[in-house]
């Protein structure tokens, strides 16, 4: 059965003002948005209203204790006009997996993938068709229920805002392998996009920016010997011709880029390790040459090559190769995602 959604409709689109020919990054958005609130135990009727600021409780629970948090998902157009997710249950129970750690309500399915086609289909014409582009797309969960008791709130808000958007990145990324600070600690919620965690980060990336680095390369919290994410991506190493790339864990986060680039690339017969590697082993690999690619995966980056990075006050180049894998798996998976070729994997998702 489909859920029951509510569509109240924009009085004049904002479209003709959006110069879809150079789109920033998330901060350009659409027309509507997903509001559903949580009260009284349940989720109440989904709306889809005109986008625009909302109204919260200075003791919502959200300000004091950072009950909060969100996926990243895009929408692409086809040449026929054909308007496609890729993988988006895997967004939702995601979601919900962060949704469990946080005390956050799970959000059923139904009102998750029915809200967002709802909502793309009020906004269809939000989703860019200009290469390279898209419609990001933010569902996000807080916490709105008021009180200074530091408990878990009882009211919650689901909402969805979408953002036409170009590249995250301009071009290749210089990086910064941290030796001091942590974005995550076994137990804790790393593995969980909570806002806190991105708060967490912005002050060793302040950091690392004042020293001319574009991004931060997450080491363990224990010893930093190991690394485990870029920034806001999963990363991969190329050493010769092997692919090798951290397992998950409480720390870092099941990219579904990640996921589904150690998929294309074993499909390519490219050697993909999934394993443990240590800053050493990289820095080494680089003294000798075999050290040929790193890049970082996510939704809103794709696939973001690094042009170098940094570790104890030394900076390390990366060739600059004809033919990466890097340019070849970002190719693979785009071409999947705008319809471009067959989707073997079962991964899109039509309106
Ligand atoms: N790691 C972190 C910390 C992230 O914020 C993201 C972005 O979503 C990723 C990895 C990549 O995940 P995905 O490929 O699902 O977007
Ligand atoms: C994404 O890749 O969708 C993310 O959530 C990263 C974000 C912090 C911009």
């Amino acid at each position: 059965m489909k859920s029951h959604i509510e569509v109240q409709h924009i009085e004049k689109s904002k479209i003709d003002s959006v110069d879809f020919n150079n789109l920033p990054f998330g901060t350009v958005f659409s027309d509507h948005m997903l509001e559903c609130d949580y009260k009284d135990g349940k989720w109440q009727t989904p709306v889809i209203k005109p986008y625009s600021q909302i109204c919260l409780d200075p003791s919502a629970k959200i300000f004091h204790y950072g009950q909060s948090i969100f996926e990243g998902m895009k929408a692409y157009k086809d040449t026929k006009d054909n308007t496609l997710l890729f993988r988006p249950l895997d967004n939702c129970k995601r979601l919900n997996k962060s949704a469990e750690r946080l005390v956050i309500p799970q959000i059923p399915e139904e009102l998750f993938m029915d809200g967002l086609k709802k909502l793309l289909e009020v906004d269809n014409a939000w989703v860019p068709t200009n290469e390279g582009s898209s419609l990001y797309i933010r569902p996000f969960m807080f916490a709105s229920g008021n009180g200074f008791h530091a408990s878990p709130a009882n009211e919650y808000k689901f909402m969805i805002c979408t953002a036409p958007s170009g590249a995250y990145f301009a071009g290749k990324v210089k990086v910064l392998i941290e030796e001091k600070y942590a974005r995550a600690a076994n137990g804790g919620v790393g593995f969980a996009k909570a806002g806190g965690n991105y708060a967490a980060q912005f002050y060793p990336t302040q950091l690392a920016i004042e020293k001319g680095y574009n991004q931060i390369i997450w080491t363990d919290d224990n010893t930093h010997e190991y690394i485990e994410e870029a920034g806001a991506m999963n990363i991969f190493i190329r050493i010769n011709d092997t692919l090798i790339t951290s397992p998950t864990s409480d720390r870092i986060l099941d990219g579904i880029t990640r996921k589904s680039i150690i998929q294309i690339a074993q499909d390519m017969n490219i050697n993909v390790e999934v394993r443990k590697v240590t800053v050493s082993e990289v820095i080494t690999a680089a003294q000798s040459g075999s050290l040929k690619e790193m890049f970082g995966t996510g939704t809103a980056a794709v696939i973001s090559p690094i042009a170098g990075f940094g570790y104890q006050n030394t900076d390390y180049d990366l060739p600059e190769l004809e033919e990466t894998f890097a340019a070849t798996l970002k190719k693979a998976i785009t071409d999947i995602q705008t319809n471009k070729v067959e989707d073997p994997y079962g991964w899109r998702v039509f309106l």
